[in-house]
């Protein structure tokens, strides 16, 4: 597979600077593990699987509130936060919340200052730029998942990028000693790619609440074990890297990414004529950066009560973040964060959907999306402002 990323006419890297691991969170961990860390910094706002590795690795997140409009770590809170923090962490994870790059210039700044590295957190942005270089090039060293719903899927999987020459040695010797996927992992990733064409049928709702409660029962191979959501205690097994289905999956999925991309955004493209007509403020998207749209947030007023509309008429909604650590919605303090410290990320997690932008929405479906927001106009916020 690294030689076909190496050819994406975007995507400088060489396969001698990419490791390829199970999951997403593994080339994370294999990542910190190469750095060597205590404190890491991060967004308020993401997935609790991209905090778990630090902790699997006897290190203390360090949780910054986002910013309200791009939803990536404000920079001004980051700023802000006390020179003891920043003097004792190690690395800060600069997230592309959605597929919209952090500003990775201004966080480089005091990263240099208090000598910090600077993880990009590429899981959404993969094929996204920032001031005209691709995600995950501009770091110290960035990583990116392949799992079922992100930008290129192979399934499950993920992969660690870097131009730091040590760095990269120590990952490809983590990617060589990491334990193989078993027979029965190869199985079980099949059966997965298989579920992931159901799910992008019409039988989405039905398939989404099975697979998400079999993939808690452990029942089958979800993106996260029961366990992963329940305390961050490094399931066995973890240390894993890459599989032969997965690499040959990656291939095949990197040819068409073109296409895949460029329809994410004429999707977005129409949600956002469509909110424009609403008086709904569309996503932000600053100069600095070019938005993959893995997904299309939305600030909803009653959630609870606007999916089980969609759910009625059959429109698919996204979920990502239901809270700052998501999908964690209590004992906070297992991975370390104080509920009311991020004000901002709190409020966003509460009210925020998403739109899909997949490659089986066709303009037939924004249609019937668009008609589903215009009825109900009166349950969508028109900004965070109006929170
Ligand atoms: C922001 C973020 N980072 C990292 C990951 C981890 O990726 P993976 O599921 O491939 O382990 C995810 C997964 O959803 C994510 O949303």
């Amino acid at each position: 597979m690294p030689e076909v990323i190496e050819k994406l006419p975007y995507f400088s890297i060489t396969p001698d600077n990419v490791s390829l691991f199970w999951k997403g969170r593994v080339a994370l961990y294999a990542i910190l593990k190469a750095i060597g860390i205590k404190e890491v910094i991060l967004p308020a706002f993401t997935c609790v699987v991209a905090v778990n590795p630090i902790i699997y690795l006897g290190a203390k997140p360090v949780y910054v509130d986002v910013d309200p409009i791009t939803y990536n770590i404000d920079v001004k809170m980051l700023e802000r936060e006390n020179v003891k923090t920043l003097r004792k962490a190690k690395a800060i994870l600069a997230q592309n919340t959605f597929g919209l790059s952090a500003d990775l210039d201004a966080i480089s700044e005091i990263a240099k200052k208090y000598d910090l590295f600077v993880i990009e957190d590429c899981a959404h942005g993969f094929g996204g730029f920032y001031k005209g270089k691709p995600n995950g090039t501009i770091a110290d060293v960035s990583f990116f998942s392949t799992q079922w719903n992100k930008p290129f899927s192979t399934g499950l999987g993920g992969f660690a990028v870097t131009k730091n020459p040590e760095i990269a040695e120590r990952l490809r010797v983590m990617e060589k000693t990491f334990i193989r996927p078993s027979a029965r992992d190869e199985m079980v990733l099949k059966t997965l790619l298989f579920v992931r064409g159901k799910l992008a049928t019409g039988l989405y709702w039905p398939a989404v609440k099975t697979y998400r409660w079999l993939s808690k029962k452990n029942l089958i191979l979800g993106s996260s074990q029961g366990e992963e959501l329940e305390s961050p205690v490094m399931p066995d097994g973890f240390e894993k890297g890459f599989s032969g289905i997965q690499s040959k999956r990656g291939r095949k999925e990197l040819e068409n990414f073109d296409k895949i991309l460029e329809h994410r955004k004429k999707i977005a493209s129409f949600y956002k004529t469509i909110l424009s007509d609403m008086e709904i403020e569309p996503p932000y998207e600053p100069d600095y950066a070019v938005h993959t749209y893995l997904k299309f947030p939305l600030l909803i007023k009653d959630r609870m009560k606007f999916f089980k509309l969609a759910e009625k008429e059959k429109i698919e909604l996204g979920d990502w973040f239901v809270s700052p650590i998501h999908p964690i919605t209590k004992d906070f303090e297992r991975w370390h964060y104080r509920w009311g410290e991020n004000p901002v990320a709190e409020k966003v997690s509460r009210h925020i959907v998403n739109l899909p932008t997949h490659s089986q929405v066709t303009e037939d479906y924004v249609d019937r999306i668009a008609q589903f927001l215009k009825k109900n106009r009166n349950k969508i916020y028109g900004s965070y402002e109006e929170i």
